[in-house]
């Protein structure tokens, strides 16, 4: 049992390096930093601020209970504990799994750099749990030419290289294969993929572009275009081999994202002009989103890990051994500078790295609750804390990597092969009716119809009128079941 606070963790705040000028919060996806207060001092990210900058919705708990009678399966701890926090349209995602509609998740990595940190996980943690809820194609995109297009220093090959090693890493998270198409750009772009590009791009004015991603005359004109890359994945139609070739009905499909909040403006646009594009009269899904916060770097919570910077993150690919120098070295400390002192104030959990580190990776909730409490009111010091910190994030790297050695090419070719995927949706759902007219409906069901007389169609739809009735109503005894098993549940 450790007896000593941790001073030295004092010491080193991110906010003593060279002092820097006063400056507001600075989110885009090419910056992420918290204000710098008069006194050179950076502040923690204020995710709330953000949330009113960028039109988006915090997820309150009236909609996790929804998510939760929707699915029958309890929220993920980072939807419960407000790591994943805010969205745009999550509801109409609901309203479709609820309809038996189907929509697909897309989420992406740029591939920056071989050493995957685990903040970079954490948006694909939460995609698995999306996917294993909602059975639904999962599109990964590597933003190779991203990475190359901002940055001074990397080549192409360079950037491409990355591909293969970041698309290991993202299958050793436990993605199933059946379900899930990882493309690079680079390789990607081109038929139906570069048709939506041009399309998107061609709404999009240099204007624009300044206005959401801070862009100034000497900006290279690739940046400039790059969004609509982004965006263009975020549409079904690009994916004809997963979704078919029907533009008609594959621009009605959404996309939902995950993503951490700093990729938000690529989709802002990309919703704006899904709502001014049609096509043969059928508009465009705006894609929905789900945010999720960073991860801190280990130096305190205005900043997140950073992959250039080894003492900023834990890696992984690092040993148990730096796992836990780095932790203890380097893992900024909500402790008091005296044990006498801590002792008799507690703990600051809010700005305390290996708490807010456990937040995201210990899983049990009374555990976490125990921990919160007695660091608070001083009964737990700072090693002691640091302690669990380290045992937990040994145990989350270590799983990945023995997953992670199992990888190997022929896995990442099958997962990027242009290929049907197979889906299932939600098991509870209603039949859909298809629409028997041809017209601007919702897309039909996937299963065709053939040719059939008036009478047959008139039968055939009462049959589906029948089932779907069924369906509801042994929908409506599980949500209620599902209802009933939440209640007592204690939120965190
Ligand atoms: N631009 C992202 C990055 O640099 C990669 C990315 C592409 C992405 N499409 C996405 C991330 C969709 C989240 C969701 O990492």
């Amino acid at each position: 049992m450790a007896t000593n606070v941790d001073a030295a963790a004092h010491s080193e705040p991110s906010n003593s390096e060279p002092a820097q000028k006063q400056q507001k919060q600075t989110i885009d996806p090419y910056n992420v930093q918290g204000e710098v207060d008069e006194h050179g001092v950076v502040q923690a990210i204020d995710y709330n601020k953000l949330v009113d900058e960028f039109g988006t919705k915090k997820i309150d708990q009236e909609l996790l209970d929804r998510l939760e009678r929707v699915t029958g399966k309890r929220p993920h701890h980072f939807l419960r504990r407000g790591i994943v926090f805010s969205h745009r349209d999550l509801e109409l995602i609901l309203d479709r799994y609820e309809r038996g509609q189907p929509f697909f998740l897309y989420t992406g990595r740029g591939p920056s750099s071989d050493s995957v940190h685990v903040g970079h996980t954490i948006p694909f943690e939460f995609t698995k749990w999306l996917q294993d809820t909602f059975d639904v194609p999962l599109i990964i995109m590597l933003t190779d030419d991203e990475k190359y297009l901002f940055s001074e220093k990397r080549t192409i090959e360079e950037v491409q290289g990355y591909c293969s090693s970041n698309a290991k890493d993202i299958i050793a998270i436990g993605f199933d294969p059946a379900k899930t198409f990882i493309f690079s750009d680079f390789d990607y772009v081109g038929g139906a993929f570069y048709r939506n590009i041009v399309r998107l791009s061609k709404h999009i004015t240099l204007n624009q572009a300044r206005a959401i991603f801070g862009f100034n005359e000497s900006t290279n004109i690739g940046r400039i275009h790059f969004g609509s890359i982004q965006g263009a994945t975020s549409w079904a139609s690009s994916f004809p081999h997963i979704f078919g070739e029907d533009e008609k009905e594959t621009v009605g499909i959404p996309a939902l994202i995950p993503c951490a909040i700093d990729q938000d403006p690529y989709f802002r646009m990309t919703r704006d002009v899904s709502a001014r594009l049609r096509y043969q009269g059928k508009s465009y899904a705006k894609p929905s989103l789900i945010h999720s916060l960073f991860l801190p770097a280990l130096q305190g919570p205005g900043t997140k890990m950073s992959a250039s910077i080894d003492e900023s993150a834990i890696f992984m690919r690092d040993t148990p051994n730096q796992i836990k120098n780095k932790i203890n070295r380097h893992a900024f400390s909500g402790g008091k500078v005296s044990e006498e002192e801590h002792r008799q104030l507690g703990g600051d959990t809010t700005v305390d790295v290996a708490f807010q580190y456990l937040r995201f990776f210990l899983e049990d909730d009374e555990e976490l609750e125990k921990i919160k409490v007695a660091y608070e009111a001083g009964e737990m010091l700072t090693g002691e804390l640091k302690a669990v910190c380290i045992r937990e994030l040994q145990k989350y790297v270590a799983s990945f990597q023995g997953r992670r050695a199992n990888v190997d090419d022929e896995t990442v070719k099958l997962f990027m092969e242009r290929r049907p995927l197979k889906w299932g949706g939600n098991p509870r759902a209603p039949v859909v009716v298809p629409k028997v007219e041809n017209g601007d409906g919702d897309e039909a069901a996937a299963d065709g119809e053939g040719k059939m007389t008036k009478n047959q169609l008139k039968k055939l739809e009462k049959l589906k009128q029948a089932e779907a009735k069924k369906a509801q109503k042994a929908k409506e005894k599980a949500e209620q079941a599902a209802a009933k098993a939440a209640e007592p549940s204690a939120a965190v």
